[in-house]
């Protein structure tokens, strides 16, 4: 690109309570580039953007735009200028149908004020179509995929005229199919003079689909590149400030006798029931594709949703979990994916949130064992290397991939006996995965049980002693060690059991 910045973000330093989180920081943006700014968890990427989008106010620094400094008064005064921010944690509206979240604030009146409902949808319907969405502007929100929610906060920039459109870690939770799709809107929406500000922890995809990185570091911006002449690791040792690679940790102990023993359970809603079986100190992983029931599955050994059928037996003894807290009473563990969801209570400190599930441990007598707790989660704040000034802070106020540290420490602490992690280093930056790997190891040499769903084949291949694959909410195969490779996964999961592949059903 060789066209001039049409914004210009000089100098910006924002602090928070305990947490500079920029200082400093310049950045300048072209028409119809694809901007990607990568970091460490709590580097301060989406602290920029949610400034450039009217969010925070900075105490120092300027921006322009058109060569015109500009004090953006707030979010609304950003999204006038075409500025369009889409937050990590989609923040769409679930009570309104499509074309009432596209215009949501901007809404098309007719004369006399009311709401021009005709014109709404049928602007709608044309931005839908230009992003190639083929859904009514009538639907309601809560019925579309992750996919399809990302595509509609899309067409709520485009309503607004957007300049630049933010993604703040966009593919985060979307299938490989959704992601492709995405990747052919922002060409199209760059080749329309559009500028998109990316941030990612994926490189594969950072590498593919921008024009220039800009790498954060401790809230400092610490180097600038062309995407054509840089590469994954030039990318990784700019990032973390060292080389380094990922390497998956190696194992010490062997599989014991069987801990979890499930037999043709039915989820609600599947087409079949799933047997197999995990072993002591096992690391079993669950391969397929977002969506493919995984989630389910797990969903129904810790007991929030009931199965239609069959039997589980957990430490040799028949288990009927109707409840989450039966399957804790045993010592069974789920870390959801959707942390802000199911994971954490935000506006709880640190502390609080590591110690909950467990909190009649810590009421010995009458009174909260405060010093234990702060105890307990300091502990965690240092394994999980969460960044955060003290353990009093909220997690409200973590980035990201700090608030997913916090989801893993809070059950760590509870010594389980079987870990249920799904999707464990989801929007994890590099440096932290390894440590999360490591750890996950060490819990398996330990002689905990460990069942981990993860859509990242490199992780699962790297991490488990088997692998169960899912496709269409059934399970297609239980690969071995020996077998697993990104070929034979992915053979199963996409429904495909060739004959090459050795398939072991439990
Ligand atoms: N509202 C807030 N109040 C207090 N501290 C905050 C707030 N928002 C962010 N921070 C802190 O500022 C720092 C930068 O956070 P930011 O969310 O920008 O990181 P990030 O680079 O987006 O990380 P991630 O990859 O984990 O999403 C972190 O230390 C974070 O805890
Ligand atoms: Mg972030």
């Amino acid at each position: 690109m060789t066209t001039a910045p049409f914004l210009t973000m000089t100098g910006i330093s924002k602090r928070f309570p305990g947490v500079v989180a920029l200082s400093g920081v310049s950045l300048e943006i072209r028409a119809g580039e694809v901007l990607s700014l990568v970091g460490e968890n709590g580097a301060g990427k989406s602290t920029l953007m949610k400034i450039l989008g009217g969010v925070h106010i900075p105490e120092e620094g300027e921006l322009r735009i058109d060569g015109e400094v500009v004090v953006l008064a707030g979010i609304a005064d950003a999204k006038a200028r075409g500025i369009a921010l889409i937050h990590q944690e989609l923040m769409l509206a679930p009570n309104l149908d499509v074309a009432g979240n596209i215009f949501l604030g901007g809404e098309p009146t007719l004369p006399g004020g009311r709401l021009d409902r005709a014109r709404m949808n049928r602007e709608a319907a044309a931005l839908l179509a230009r992003l190639g969405l083929d859904i009514k502007p009538t639907t309601q929100l809560a019925r579309l995929t992750t996919g399809q929610m990302q595509l509609v906060e899309i067409a709520k920039a485009l309503a607004l005229k957007a300049r630049i459109i933010i993604m703040d870690e966009p593919t985060s939770s979307l299938t490989p199919v959704e992601a492709e799709k995405l990747f052919l809107i922002i060409k199209d929406l760059t080749a329309a003079g559009i500028a998109i500000a990316y941030i990612s922890h994926r490189f594969e995809e950072i590498l593919r689909i921008t024009d220039r990185i800009s790498v954060l570091r401790d809230g400092k911006r610490v180097g600038d590149l062309l995407t054509k002449d840089t590469n994954h690791d030039q990318l990784v040792s700019m990032m973390i400030g060292r080389d380094f690679t990922t390497r998956f940790p190696p194992r010490a102990g062997k599989p014991g006798e069987t801990v979890l023993d499930v037999q043709d359970i039915v989820v609600p809603g599947a087409p079949a029931g799933v047997s197999f079986s995990a072993r002591r100190g096992e690391i079993l992983g669950f391969a397929g594709l977002v969506g493919s029931g995984r989630t389910e599955l797990m969903k129904v050994l810790f007991g929030v949703d009931r199965p239609q059928g069959g039997a589980l037996r957990f430490a040799g003894e028949a288990f009927v979990p109707l409840k989450p807290a039966d399957a804790i009473e045993r010592g069974i563990y789920l870390v959801p994916e959707d942390r802000k969801l199911h994971g954490l209570v935000l506006p709880m400190p640190i502390s609080m949130n590591i110690t909950l599930p467990d909190i009649a441990n810590y009421r010995p007598k009458w009174w909260l064992q405060r010093r234990r707790e702060l105890v307990v989660a300091n502990e965690q704040l240092v394994k999980q290397g969460i960044k955060a000034p003290s353990v009093l802070h909220k997690v409200v106020n973590l980035s990201g991939g700090n608030q997913q540290k916090v989801v893993l420490g809070k059950w760590l602490a509870m010594r389980p006996k079987l870990l249920i992690l799904d999707e464990p280093t989801r929007g994890i930056d590099i440096g932290a995965k390894a440590e999360i790997y490591r750890q996950i190891a060490a819990l398996a040499d330990q002689g905990l049980t460990i069942l981990m769903v993860s859509s990242e084949l490199e992780e699962v291949i790297g991490m488990s002693d088997r692998v169960a694959v899912f496709s269409q909410r059934r399970l297609s195969g239980i690969l071995e060690k020996h077998e697993l490779n990104e070929e034979n996964i992915m053979h199963l999961m996409t429904g495909q059991a060739r004959n090459t592949v050795k398939v072991t059903h439990a």
